[in-house]
């Protein structure tokens, strides 16, 4: 719905209350998977730099990038179902439904990349695609927010 008018009465006065909380944890979840997809690239790069230490082959190195990597898309899934009860604008939906594609598309790639190494590329070089496009949904979220108010 696009900021349509509701009595504040009874039921639909709850429901609106509903919907501005999801809206608000839609604006929450897109800001932790934007801080996570930083720590993604750290947690990547620190695993290449301990290979020595901690050889990739036992991966343990990178064990840390897979544990916060499927805690990202938990925070996904999560912001989906928050975006289904809030149902906002068209101008929050398509950047966070793109941003759920793009993120389960993640460890697909990963895996494709151990006999395609372009793929595997692209599960990197995708890091940035999910930082920009948290951060859109994480801005169009707040204004509708405001817009609310
Ligand atoms: C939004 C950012 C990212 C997310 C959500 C993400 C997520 C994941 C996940 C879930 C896995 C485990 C897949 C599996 O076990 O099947 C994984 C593995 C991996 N990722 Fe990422 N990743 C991100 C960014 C990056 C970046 C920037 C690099 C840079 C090189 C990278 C390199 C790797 C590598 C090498 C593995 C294999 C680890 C292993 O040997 O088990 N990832 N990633």
């Amino acid at each position: 719905m696009t900021g349509t008018t509701i009595a504040p009465s009874g039921l639909s006065s709850t429901l609106a209350t509903v919907r501005r909380i999801s809206l608000r944890l839609v604006n929450v979840s897109a800001w932790l998977v934007f801080a996570m997809a930083w720590g993604q690239i750290a947690t990547a790069g620190y695993g290449l730099f301990a290979i020595e230490s901690m050889p990739m082959t036992e991966a343990s190195s990178l064990d840390a990038h897979r544990t916060l990597g499927y805690a990202t898309e938990f925070v996904g899934v999560g912001m989906m179902v928050f975006l289904l009860v809030a149902w906002p604008r068209w101008s929050v939906t398509w950047p966070a439904v793109t941003l759920f594609a793009v993120m389960l598309v993640q460890p697909v790639l990963q895996r494709l990349g151990d006999t395609a190494p372009i793929l595997g590329a692209m599960h990197a070089a995708n890091a940035l695609v999910t930082i920009a496009l948290a951060f859109l949904v994480a801005r169009r979220a707040q204004r509708a927010l405001s817009c609310r108010d």
